[in-house]
């Protein structure tokens, strides 16, 4: 069955070549080049990928301006239909999902289980929220000088066509995190899954076209992002921009853009700052999990951990007490692992590999792991680490969790503050007073007190600040950004 389902995408060979979705039909790039995607698990070739040409790219542009009025035109709740029978389709086929997530992007089996069945809920919720997004009524004379007789309707509309920009963490997650609440607020959508992940991304939008989204509303283009990128962010009938990556890809997306409105989830540097009077072993257990989980490669990983030197000498024997239980790093489909796979290439493995021992060469000590086999990186814990070393200023996806002795809290602030990055940071403290009071210090986009960063409940606020992001996601606030305002006045002078 799954077979059958998925049989356009691509020509079922093995190992197979995969098409790309011009909005219409499943077809092969009349580029005539291909890249082949490898498993970081063992380097072994899963597929070969198109790489489309920038008249492709026109063609779908040209189709999803063409198709958006139609989409939008819709009554709501038939697209809010398709998006829940999209979702029905996702737990309907997880058994064959989740291990294809797993060889393509190295995801241990309960992470890869997680990353499906949360974007079939998460599909459901956005689809349900979306009843509930209307426009308002305002009257003129609430402000001073303004008599009755001004009428605003303020609708909310889409913005025509999107273009969203995924990365290999969570090729389907963070795919329909983008898809989802565009298609539901009216807009077309060009999509570019990530180049490692493109093959779980074709996947998910073979899901969206049999659960009926109509031809030329949503198309999938396929290529390295050097290859089709720039051309996909500066294309005039680009109305939006969404898109989760490195920091730097963001900056330049950004440039190219022009004007265009951006959501942008992109790098983070997460510190974790633990007050003496922590719970240290609820501490430890989130610092190990929350620096670890999918090796590390989280934008919200705890990359950093702050406290005073008598803290740390406390907190470190707990910590490799805490890896040796809680850590096994291995193929990510054997059982015995846990939460550390291989990073997602051997390429990547080997940037980190470099990043650690530059660090070691600037003084910093290894407490355990740093070493590196092919894709694979041991999980590490670092010591006498600077905020200036690569291994913290930078956003290292790895599972690499570095600590830093700070004489004070006000020196924690200081050096969070000065970060370029501004995504989440932990506060471990009983004293909840002494949790907010602190968060309230901190230029980042979230606070957790007593727990590790991440996104979910995926209806809660998600933001990064300074190079962290631009735009606010989480289901209420992700149709929101899909959509903008257009006020209408009746000018009725009495
Ligand atoms: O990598 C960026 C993701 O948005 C992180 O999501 O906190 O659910 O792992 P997560």
């Amino acid at each position: 069955m799954p077979d059958e389902f998925f049989a356009d995408i691509s020509d079922q060979k093995t190992p197979p070549t995969y098409r790309f979705f011009n909005g219409k039909e499943w077809v092969v790039s009349t580029s005539g080049k291909t890249t082949e995607v490898h498993s970081p698990i063992d380097q072994s070739v899963l597929g070969t990928i198109q790489v489309v040409t920038t008249a492709e790219i026109d063609a779908v542009m040209e189709s999803a301006k063409t198709f958006q009025s139609a989409w939008e035109a819709m009554p709501l709740y038939q697209r809010v239909k398709i998006m829940h029978l999209a979702a029905d389709w996702i737990r309907h086929f997880a058994d064959y999902l989740i291990p294809l997530l797993m060889r393509e992007i190295g995801k241990i089996t309960d992470e890869a289980k997680g990353e499906i069945m949360r974007t079939a809920d998460l599909t459901d919720y956005f689809a349900d929220e979306a009843q509930s997004i209307r426009g308002e009524t305002m009257e003129s004379d609430n402000f001073p000088g303004f008599e009755k007789g001004k009428i605003a309707l303020i609708e909310r509309v889409a913005y025509g066509t999107v273009v969203a920009i995924a990365p290999f963490n969570y090729p389907v997650n963070l795919s329909a995190s983008k898809i989802v609440p565009a298609l539901l607020m009216g807009n077309s959508v060009v999509f570019k899954p990530p180049t490692q992940g493109t093959i779980s991304g074709l996947h998910l939008v073979k899901i969206f076209q049999k659960a009926g989204v109509p031809a030329g509303v949503l198309s999938c283009v396929t290529g390295g992002g050097g290859e089709i990128g720039d051309y996909l962010v500066s294309h005039p009938k680009a109305d939006i921009i969404t898109f989760t990556g490195s920091s730097d890809t963001g900056a330049a997306i950004a440039q190219k853009g022009g004007m265009k409105p951006l959501v942008f989830e992109c790098g983070g540097n997460n510190p974790a700052v633990i007050f003496p009077d922590a719970d240290m072993s609820l501490t430890v257990r989130e610092i190990i999990k929350g620096g670890f989980s999918y090796a590390g490669q989280r934008c919200t990983a705890i990359k950093y951990v702050l406290a005073t030197q008598g803290v740390l000498d406390q907190l470190m024997p707990e910590i490799v007490k805490e890896i040796a239980q809680a850590v096994h790093m291995g193929d990510p489909r054997s059982p015995e692992t846990k939460l550390v796979g291989p990073v997602i290439s051997e390429q990547a493995a080997e940037h980190i590999e470099q990043i650690i021992n530059e660090a070691v060469s600037e003084g910093a000590a290894i407490v355990t792991g740093g070493k590196r086999n092919a894709a694979y990186i041991e999980p590490t814990i670092l010591t006498n680490v600077k905020p200036t070393m690569k291994i913290v200023a930078t956003e290292v996806f790895g599972p690499v969790i570095s600590f830093i002795a700070v004489k004070s809290m006000d020196e924690a602030v200081t050096m969070i503050n000065e970060s370029r990055f501004g995504l989440q940071a932990s506060v471990f403290t009983k004293d909840e007073g002494t949790g907010i009071a602190f968060a309230r210090q901190l230029n980042v986009g979230t606070v957790q007190i007593n727990g590790s960063p991440q996104r979910g409940p995926d209806h809660f606020p998600f933001l990064g600040v300074k190079h962290s992001g631009i735009g606010v996601q989480g289901v209420r606030y992700s149709l929101e950004a899909m959509s903008r305002l257009r006020p209408i006045i009746l000018n009725k002078p009495a």
